[in-house]
Formats: C-alpha cells, structure tokens, sequence
C-alpha cells in the first residue's frame, strides 16, 4: 500500500482517507493484522473475555485505522465482531467506514434511540458498527454510565468480539473509564509521533488505573529513506 500522508492544510476528518485492509492490501500489512489478531486472541481467552479497546497517548497516532482494522481483521475468521466508536468526542470510525453517524452511541445512552435502530449491520461480512452519535456535552458521564455497562452486558451474547476505539490517554480519561468493561487495552505507538516518555506515561496511568495492556501496535512509515517517501505503512505488535 503506497500513500501519501497528504499535505499540511488541516483536514477535516470526514476528507481523511483511512486505509482499511481489503483484499487489494499488500499481503505484510494484512499478516501483520493477523499477527495482533492472534496475540489479542490469546490475551482474551486468557481472561476468557471477547472485549477490548484500542487507544494511544496523543490524538492522530492511529486509534481509529487500528481498531477499523482489526474489527476487520477478527470479522473474517467467521467471527460476529461490533465496532464501537466510544471516541465521543472526535468521533472517526463512521468516516472510515463511510456510514451515517446521525445516531449512535450517544443516543442510546441518552435514551433517544435503541441499539437496532442505530448499528449498520454488516458493513462487511460478520462486521456491525455503532457509531458515536451526536457529540454530547457529557462525554465522560456518558462512558461510566450505568445505561452503557448494561447496553454492553445485553450485546455480549450477541458477538464473538466487541471493540471499542476511544480518545487519547494523554488528552482524557475517557478511554480508562472503561476499564471494568473490557480485559484491556491495546496501545497504538506511531512511529515518529509517541514519546519515550508518552510510553512511560501511558503505561503509569494504566497501572494507577489498575488497567490492562494487552499489548502494543507501532505504526507509521519505515525510516529507510527510500521506502518512506512512498509512505509505506507498515505495523508490528509487542
Ligand atoms: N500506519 C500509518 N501510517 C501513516 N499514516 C497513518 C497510519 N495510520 C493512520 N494514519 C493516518 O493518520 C491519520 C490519523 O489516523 P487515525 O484517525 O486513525 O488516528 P486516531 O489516533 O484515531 O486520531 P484521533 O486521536 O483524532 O482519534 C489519518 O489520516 C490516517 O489515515
Ligand atoms: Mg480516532
């Protein structure tokens, strides 16, 4: 997959173009999916849960295109996997998806809508989404809320794997309000971007948190010269 990280005029999301593994997509970046879909596979039949969110310390360094990706990814081991946007706040996951986020997430805690009404089922094969919904004023309160915990306990029995993309660690605490949902969190690190020290971070605020890292996800371009300036992506799991 050769891009081009575009230019420096701010985007909105909605222009961002996510790349999502496909058939096309170069045969190392879907192995490498599958690499981090068996190391979280592993992790979660540990703990013999089927949920887990991806995050990272600093906005933009791959949240949304991993957990897209790796929704993807579980979905085509014949698996019924639910996307969730809990990033309620710079929601993303509807754009990488391209489907409606008039409703979502948000809605549903607020009581306005309900689940069916709201999940685009099978975006691809075994694939639902919940998008975030409106921007709420309360995104935090929405996230520890007991409507969400229960909306989650109801769609357990429905999916083989939920996933949750969320906020950015370093940003808001958003992303470890969910920590008793889950069997934990999968770190995306970018090349070039996150820190020594937004590591260090991270993995403090889990442990204060008494949070879980299932492991970690590097992405960005290679520093070979060559390679970099055609944009490769390339990913590795810790
Ligand atoms: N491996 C990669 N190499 C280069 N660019 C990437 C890579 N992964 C994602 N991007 C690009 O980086 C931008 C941000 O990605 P993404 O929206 O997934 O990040 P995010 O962490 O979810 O951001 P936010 O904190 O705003 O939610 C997008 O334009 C995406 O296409
Ligand atoms: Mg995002």
């Amino acid at each position: 997959m050769k891009i081009k990280l575009g230019k420096n005029r701010r985007k909105d999301k909605s222009e961002m173009k996510t790349e999502t593994i496909s058939e096309k997509s170069k045969f190392a970046i879907v192995e490498s999916y599958k690499a981090a879909r068996s190391n979280i596979m592993f992790s979660l039949s540990a703990d013999d849960d089927k949920i887990f969110a991806v995050t990272s310390y600093s906005k933009g360094e791959g949240k949304s295109t991993v957990s897209a990706n790796l929704a993807i990814s579980f979905s085509k081991m014949e698996k019924r996997v639910l996307l969730i946007d809990c990033d309620l706040r710079r929601p993303n996951i509807h754009n990488v998806f391209k489907v409606e986020n008039a409703a979502g997430l948000s809605n549903i805690i607020g009581k306005m809508v309900d689940f069916d009404s709201v999940v685009h089922r099978d975006v691809l094969p075994n694939l639902d989404i919940l998008p975030s919904g409106t921007i709420p004023p309360n995104p935090s309160e929405l996230l520890c809320s007991p409507r969400f915990e229960n909306l989650v306990k109801t769609l357990y029995e429905d999916y083989d794997y939920i996933i949750f993309d969320t906020p950015p660690i370093g940003v808001v605490a958003d992303a470890l309000l969910l920590k008793d949902l889950i069997a934990g969190f999968v770190v995306v690190l970018r090349e070039r971007s996150t820190t020594h020290g937004d590591v260090q971070n991270i993995i403090e605020s889990m442990k204060l948190a008494d949070a879980k890292i299932l492991g970690f996800i590097k992405v960005g371009c290679t520093s070979n010269k060559k390679r970099s300036r055609k944009g490769y992506y390339y990913y590795q799991y810790y």
